[in-house]
C-alpha cells in the first residue's frame, strides 16, 4: 500500500476538513480497514464530534508532543480511544495544542515529532488520518512531514480559487524545508450542481489541478451538519444518502492509490 498516512488540510476554515476526516475514516472502517484519526486542531472539533470532550481526557495529543521520546509508547496507549464504530480509533485534541508553538520554540527537529511518534503505532492501522487546524504552524508542519498524501478539501464557491492561491504559496514555502515535497490531491466539497457559480468553479478547479484531484465530488448536504450535531456520522443517519455514497467512493479511490 503506497498511501497510509493522510493529512487533511486547508488553511481556509469551514471547507469540510473535519467532516472529511471523520466520514472518510468511517467509510474506510466500513471497508474493513483499521483506521486512526488524529485530531490536530486545538478547537477539538473532531474530538467533540466523536463525543470525546477535551475536559474529560486525561491524555491528549498535546502530551505526546511534549513528552520525551522514551515515554511516547506508553502515552499512545492512554491517548488513543476506541469509538462506537468498530476498527476506528481516535486520538483526541486539547485546547492546549495551541500552546505548542511557544512550548516547542527551542526544540530541535520539532517538525518531525509526529512522524517519529507515529512509527510506534502506525503498524496497528491501515490508515492514519490527520485532521489539521486551519492555520500554518507547528501542527500543520508536523502533519505534512508525517503524511504520504495531503487531501485538500476545497469548497466549490467563488472565493475558493483565491484561497487556493494562498494554500499553494504556503506549500511552496513549506516544500523548501520539508524532507520531501508533499503529494497532494484536491477534493471538491459542498458542491451544489444547481448553481452556476459552483459548476464554473469546479470546471476551473479541474483545469488547474488536472490529475491532482479526486474524481469524487462531495455535494452540499445539510445532513452532514446534522450528523455532527448528533455526535455521529452520515452513515448512522442515512447510509444511502448522496454524501454517504460520495465518501464511500472517495474511500474507494484512496484504497486504489
Ligand atoms: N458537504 C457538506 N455539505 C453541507 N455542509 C457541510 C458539508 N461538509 C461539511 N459541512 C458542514 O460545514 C461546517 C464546516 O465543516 P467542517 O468539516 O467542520 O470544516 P473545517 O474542518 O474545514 O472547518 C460544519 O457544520 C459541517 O457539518
Ligand atoms: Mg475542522
Amino acid at each position: 500500500m503506497s498511501v497510509k498516512l493522510i493529512a487533511i488540510a486547508n488553511q481556509k476554515g469551514g471547507v469540510g476538513k473535519t467532516t472529511t476526516a471523520l466520514t472518510l475514516a468511517t467509510a474506510l472502517a466500513r471497508m474493513n480497514k483499521r483506521v486512526l484519526v488524529l485530531d490536530l486542531d486545538p478547537h477539538a472539533c473532531a474530538s467533540l464530534h466523536m463525543r470525546l470532550y477535551p475536559e474529560n481526557q486525561s491524555r491528549t495529543l498535546y502530551d505526546l508532543f511534549q513528552a520525551p521520546e522514551d515515554q511516547r509508547e506508553g502515552l499512545w496507549k492512554d491517548i488513543i480511544k476506541e469509538t462506537r464504530s468498530q476498527r476506528l480509533d481516535i486520538a483526541p485534541a486539547s485546547i492546549r495544542l495551541s500552546e505548542l508553538e511557544i512550548d516547542l520554540r527551542d526544540r530541535k527537529n520539532k517538525g518531525g515529532i509526529l512522524a517519529n511518534a507515529l512509527t510506534l503505532v502506525q503498524e496497528n492501522y491501515e490508515y492514519v488520518l490527520m485532521d489539521c487546524p486551519p492555520h500554518v504552524g507547528i501542527l500543520l508542519v508536523n502533519a505534512l512531514v508525517a503524511c504520504d498524501l495531503l487531501i485538500i478539501p476545497i469548497q466549490t464557491d467563488f472565493l475558493a480559487l483565491y484561497g487556493l492561491k494562498l494554500l499553494f504559496d504556503t506549500m511552496r514555502t513549506l516544500n523548501k524545508v520539508l524532507p520531501k515535497p508533499v503529494r497532494y490531491m484536491a477534493l471538491p466539497t459542498m458542491y451544489d450542481r444547481r448553481t452556476r457559480a459552483c459548476t464554473r468553479v469546479l470546471d476551473l478547479l479541474q483545469e488547474k489541478m488536472g490529475s491532482a484531484m479526486f474524481n469524487t465530488i462531495i455535494g452540499i448536504d445539510t445532513r452532514l451538519r446534522e450528523a455532527s450535531a448528533q455526535g455521529c456520522v452520515i452513515y448512522d443517519l442515512d447510509p444511502q444518502s448522496r454524501s454517504a455514497l460520495a465518501y464511500t467512493a472517495l474511500a474507494g479511490e484512496i484504497v486504489e492509490l
